[in-house]
């Protein structure tokens, strides 16, 4: 148990994945996804990690087995949730689903666009059935949204 600045104890790690493309924000296609970048959606998720009193490690990857890994590692690392952008992989990858259903972590999946309003194979993922909640269509806050809910969950034991 860490002491924070309030005499309370701050107990949460958390895990923020994003996947595939998402480094490219800001850049691409705004029209769909506006031009917020990535490092500025980590930076707000640390403000409200700070106001929250819990402690993110936050990773971008485009390859399919390091989040894999990333996920498998994350009990042993102390992490007790995940927030994810799973991107693409989301509608196409099993195999994460599998990793997360392995750890049992309870996790909330985010997206910025609204899926169910795109490409009809946008409409399904492999975690939404699994997830503690998802987010999308809110744009970056969906990230904020989704910290929120997740923590409160966790702390709830809900
Ligand atoms: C996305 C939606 C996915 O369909 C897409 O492949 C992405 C981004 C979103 O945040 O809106 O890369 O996850």
């Amino acid at each position: 148990m860490l002491p924070d600045a309030t005499g309370g104890t701050n107990l949460l790690k958390l895990m923020v994945l994003h996947g595939p493309n998402l480094n490219m924000l800001g850049k691409r296609e705004p029209s769909v996804y506006g031009n917020v970048t990535l490092d500025s959606i980590n930076e707000n998720l640390r403000a409200l990690a700070e106001e929250l009193r819990v402690e993110l490690s936050i990773t971008q990857s485009n390859h399919e087995g390091e989040l894999i890994t990333l996920i498998q590692e994350a009990p042993d690392r102390g992490v007790s949730g995940v927030l994810i952008n799973p991107a693409a992989y989301g509608h196409t990858s099993v195999a994460l689903r599998d990793a997360l259903l392995a750890v049992g972590l309870p996790f909330v999946e985010v997206h910025l666009s609204n899926i169910h309003s795109r490409e009809p194979f946008r409409h399904q993922t492999y975690l939404a059935g699994i997830a503690s909640g998802i987010v999308i269509g809110f744009g970056a806050n969906s990230y904020l949204l989704g910290l929120r809910g997740l923590v409160e969950k966790l702390r709830s034991g809900a």
